[in-house]
């Protein structure tokens, strides 16, 4: 009786230690994707951008940025977007609704006002200048101080 009891508890024991180090197994590599995440962000300067744009513009300008001929103009290689940078910051905080001409094709849909801000508006104009090979430069804060946030649409 006595022997069987001391082996439950050795049972258990061994099975607390067991636990406790899957524990700290866990925590351990909780900290590593922390770091490779803190990695991630500092390499790429348009994480911020990137993470706006997955979330409000893709389902119009679709993932390659190349959006979808005369309903949704493209970011990638737009020369409407390339010739003026403050007016694409601008299209993101107040959307717009009117004919354009981008890569020689009339667009005329609306496209409703995305973000609230212009640290958000500034950091995804930022993104898409600079992927699917765009090499746009860049917008800061300071270039559309005079920018109203008025959503026409
Ligand atoms: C509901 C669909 C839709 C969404 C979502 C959307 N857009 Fe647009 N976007 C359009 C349409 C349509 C136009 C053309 C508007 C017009 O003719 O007035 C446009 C035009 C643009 C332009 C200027 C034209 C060009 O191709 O350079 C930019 C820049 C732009 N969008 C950026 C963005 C960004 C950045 C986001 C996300 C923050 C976004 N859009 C989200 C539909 C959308």
């Amino acid at each position: 009786m006595k022997i069987t009891k001391l082996i439950m508890i050795g049972a258990l024991s061994v099975g607390f230690a067991l636990s406790m180090q899957s524990c700290g197994g866990s925590a351990d590599s909780k900290k590593e994707a922390t770091q490779t995440e803190v990695k991630a962000a500092s390499t790429n300067p348009y994480a911020a951008g990137e993470k706006i744009y997955m979330a409000k513009c893709i389902v119009c300008h679709q993932a390659n940025g190349e959006g979808i001929a005369v309903a949704f103009p493209p970011l990638k290689n737009s020369d409407y977007l390339f010739a003026d940078k403050v007016r694409a910051v601008a299209q993101a905080l107040n959307g717009s609704n009117h004919e354009i001409v981008v890569n020689g094709l009339k667009y005329n849909a609306p496209m409703p006002q995305q973000v609230g801000t212009k640290e958000e508006a500034v950091a995804v104009i930022n993104y898409v200048l600079n992927t699917w090979g765009n090499n746009g430069g860049t917008v800061t804060l300071e270039d559309v101080k005079d920018v109203v946030i008025d959503p026409r649409i």
